[in-house]
């Protein structure tokens, strides 16, 4: 029998030694394996994260995310996450997942979207502070090496937040990242970074600031207000794929990589190839980039005209074609290292009905 991948027993260091910590903070539909090595092509963050995987009584680890672990190319460590609550049942994906070649395995305490939170997994375990206990406890007994923990600041409010964080520290956790919102307050409220700040107080592990982390000097201010180990970046990594090397830059006094609307027409070649797939329609997969695109758009121009007219492509001939007249007009000028103010993301219904995780069709930046 093949032996198992041995457990690690202290966090891997980072890129740069000394410097705080960055993630990737992890999407679904969005962090898998293509996504992974497009990241890791212009500058890897120091840890992956995947998406979740589901766990309940017919869960089996799904293939895709597998791959995102089995074929990890990227040189840097990557975290399983899992969302669910039934102890045997995610002690049993546990025991899977140590066969693959993980740094760790993270529990999601956040996921708001309401189809999830209402089976009382991700965010709605927040309601009940003693089901968690159980499920740290388990947890910790079943993973022998590193065992991480993504949290929301609170379901409704934040009552529970201390009761939250004492548990982090009886059931030594190793890492915790704190995505400093409310479940209900979804993905556009303001951060409360206060909170995060009051994590990094009370827990003896390292914490990873999360939410609105929008560049490279945002992420300095930000691990200064938090006193945070680290920074976890997800949509703005989506727009910026630069973000993470310019972390590196910024955190050593250097000055930050300009990154130019031609930098942005290859990232949008390489994401665009990455992504394909034989048994992918063309449209289908245009309709994929658009969903990366909303967020590089953001970036390109101040009044919205690459996001107005990427949303009309209906082939990759015209895709490109947009992309061209928007990004190789000027490919010397500026990508802007912050979000424009004012141009958002599209589709931005945060609660469909339907929405039965956290998709790109249902968040938007
Ligand atoms: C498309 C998308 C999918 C997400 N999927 C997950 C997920 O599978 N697990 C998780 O813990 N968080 C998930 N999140 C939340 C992010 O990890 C992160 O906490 C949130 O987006 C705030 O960080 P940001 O402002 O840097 O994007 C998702 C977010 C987005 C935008």
């Amino acid at each position: 029998m093949a032996s198992l991948p041995i457990p690690l027993s202290t966090l891997p260091p980072a890129v740069a030694p000394g410097q705080p910590l960055t993630a990737l903070a992890p999407m679904q539909d969005v962090t898998d394996l293509a996504f992974m090595r497009v990241m890791a092509h212009f500058g890897a963050p120091d840890y992956f994260f995947t998406e979740f995987f589901r766990v309940h009584s017919q869960s089996r680890l799904e293939k895709h995310i597998l791959r995102s672990i089995d074929e990890n190319t990227t040189g840097r460590p990557i975290f399983a996450q899992l969302i669910g609550e039934d102890l045997g049942h995610l002690q049993r994906t546990v025991e899977d997942l140590l066969h693959h070649n993980v740094a760790g395995i993270d529990l999601n305490l956040g996921c708001p979207a309401p189809k999830i939170y209402r089976k009382n997994v991700g965010g709605g375990l927040l309601r009940e502070p003693a089901r968690v206990a159980e499920i740290l406890s388990m947890l910790r007994a079943a993973v022998p090496g590193l065992f991480t923990v993504k949290l929301r600041i609170g379901f409704e409010d934040t009552g529970h937040f201390d009761r939250l964080l004492d548990l982090m520290n009886e059931h030594r956790v190793d890492l915790l990242s704190v995505h400093g919102r409310t479940v209900k307050e979804m993905y556009r409220s303001e951060v409360h970074y206060d909170f995060i700040a009051r994590a990094v107080a009370r827990v003896r592990c390292p914490v990873l600031a999360n939410g609105n982390v929008t560049s490279a000097v945002r992420a300095g201010e930000i691990l200064r207000e938090t006193r945070a180990a680290g920074v976890m970046i997800g949509r703005h990594a989506i727009r910026n794929p630069w973000i993470f090397r310019q972390c590196r830059e910024h955190f050593a006094g250097r000055p930050l990589m300009r990154i130019t609307l031609g930098d942005v027409r290859n990232y949008v070649e390489r994401l665009y190839q990455a992504t394909l797939s034989p048994d992918f329609p063309e449209r289908a997969h245009v309709n994929k980039m658009k969903k990366y695109l909303n967020f590089v758009g953001q970036s390109v121009d101040s009044t919205g005209a690459f996001l107005h007219d990427m949303r009309r492509a209906q082939s990759e001939a015209e895709l490109f074609a947009i992309c061209d007249r928007h990004l190789l007009a000027e490919p010397q000028r500026e990508f802007s290292p912050e979000p424009y103010p004012g141009i958002i993301a599209r589709p931005n219904c945060e609660t469909p009905a339907e929405a039965d995780g956290c998709s790109l069709e249902t968040i938007s930046g």
